[in-house]
């Protein structure tokens, strides 16, 4: 098979790379900049940090924002950035600053509000300022993806934009930043990189390469998931993390998601779930689905990672979820029987045109009966 290949996000990794950042700066010619973080890391003190690490480089800092970024936090931070004429924003966060920071970066260049793009009435051009990724959670591979998943409360709806112009210009992924990670994020966050892997190796989209960077990745995630959720402050068992999380992010980018993701949506809308515990919330029965369908890439991705075959790689996800006190019922997660012919609706998300088996609506309602227990 040919392929062609052409990531253009700089990826910086290893602990304490922060520290260069005045460097890294310097070095890409940028100046006059904004940070862009969530209220967490105002009251932790990190923030501050690296405006000190950027002396003087980042000028003011952007934080009215909160998990599932929303659209009028989009609109905030671009609103500042015309009226201050920043040059470039560095977001540090998990996925949700991450994202609004990559709206934001393109919004900014126009007299519009991102509801128009996110709506799918308007279409970016390719004007944007540069933007510098930190992630500090391991696990959604936004700083190498150029999707920002935006929540619009008056429509009803959390989804996906992309573009080009979202892909950050440089991804700073220092694992150090992980080590605060409670238990509950690092398990969901660590789940969602595990969606990736093997969502990307079952698109319909992967490629030779995608294959490769998710097979390595989903290795990585069953070895360290659980060590880092036992003990946070395993240093191996983070970078281990973070560095799988990145491979899973440029899998999903040449792959995309398939039917985990496209669930993943309203069950974070309705229910409440984080992003990486919706996904996991359907991953082991929509791997059963697949396998039992498709033309057994999934029985492959397994026997690459040390499975007998794709059935008992479904059963360890199970176990681990129950391991690391996720949602794994209805119950848990708030669904009533009642709820499930709207669930299993809303569900039809795009990503589930990426899944190798095409998926309709009485499966997923028969997929989510399945979960009654
Ligand atoms: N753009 C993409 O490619 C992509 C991919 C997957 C998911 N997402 C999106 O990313 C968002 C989820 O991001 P996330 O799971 O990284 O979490 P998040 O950014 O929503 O953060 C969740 C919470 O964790 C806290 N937190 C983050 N890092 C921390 C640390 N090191 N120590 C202590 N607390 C920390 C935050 O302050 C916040 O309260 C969702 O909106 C999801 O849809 C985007
Ligand atoms: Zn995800």
């Amino acid at each position: 098979m040919d392929f062609q290949s052409n990531h253009p996000v700089k990826i910086i990794f290893g602990s304490n790379k922060l520290n260069d950042l005045y460097n890294i700066l310097t070095e890409n010619n940028l100046h006059n900049g904004m940070l862009v973080c969530d209220p967490y890391f105002i009251k932790t003190g990190l923030a501050n940090k690296v405006m000190h690490y950027s002396k003087g480089l980042l000028k003011d800092i952007f934080f009215d924002l909160t998990p599932n970024p929303t659209i009028a936090s989009v609109d905030k931070c671009a609103e500042i950035i015309r009226n201050k004429n920043i040059n470039f924003l560095a977001a540090i966060g998990g996925g949700s600053a991450l994202d609004c920071a990559k709206a934001a970066a393109s919004v900014c260049m126009t007299p519009y509000s991102i509801v128009q793009f996110h709506s799918g009435d308007r279409v970016f051009t390719e004007k944007h300022i540069p933007l510098l990724a930190i992630p500090t959670t391991a696990g959604t591979g936004s700083e190498v993806s150029n999707e920002a998943v935006l929540t619009d409360p008056l429509r009803g709806m959390k989804a996906p934009i992309t573009c080009d112009n979202f892909y950050p210009t440089i991804a700073i992924v220092d694992p150090m930043l992980t080590l605060s990670l409670p238990q509950k994020s690092t398990a969901s966050t660590g789940f969602d990189a595990l969606a990736h892997s093997i969502e990307a190796y079952m698109s319909r989209f992967h490629k030779p390469e995608s294959d490769e960077l998710a097979a390595s990745a989903a290795k990585l995630i069953f070895e360290f998931l659980l060590k880092a959720y036992d003990d946070g402050s395993n240093l191996e068992a983070r970078e281990k993390m973070s560095r799988a999380s990145v491979l899973a992010g440029l899998a999903v980018d040449i792959a995309g998601t398939t039917a985990s993701h496209a669930c993943s949506y309203p069950l974070t809308y309705l229910y409440d779930m984080r992003h990486g515990e919706a996904c996991a919330f359907t991953l082991d029965s929509i791997i059963r689905i697949n396998a039992e369908a498709e033309d057994g890439r999934l029985h492959e991705l397994a026997s690459k990672i040390g499975f007998r075959d794709a059935f008992q790689m479904a059963d360890q996800i199970k176990a681990m979820k129950k391991q690391m006190g996720m949602k794994a019922t209805l119950k848990d997660a708030g669904i009533e029987l009642s709820d499930i012919d709207n669930l299993a609706i809303l569900s039809m998300q795009p990503d589930m045109i990426n899944n190798p088996v095409p998926i309709k609506i009485d499966m997923l309602i028969e997929m989510y009966r399945g979960l009654s227990k």
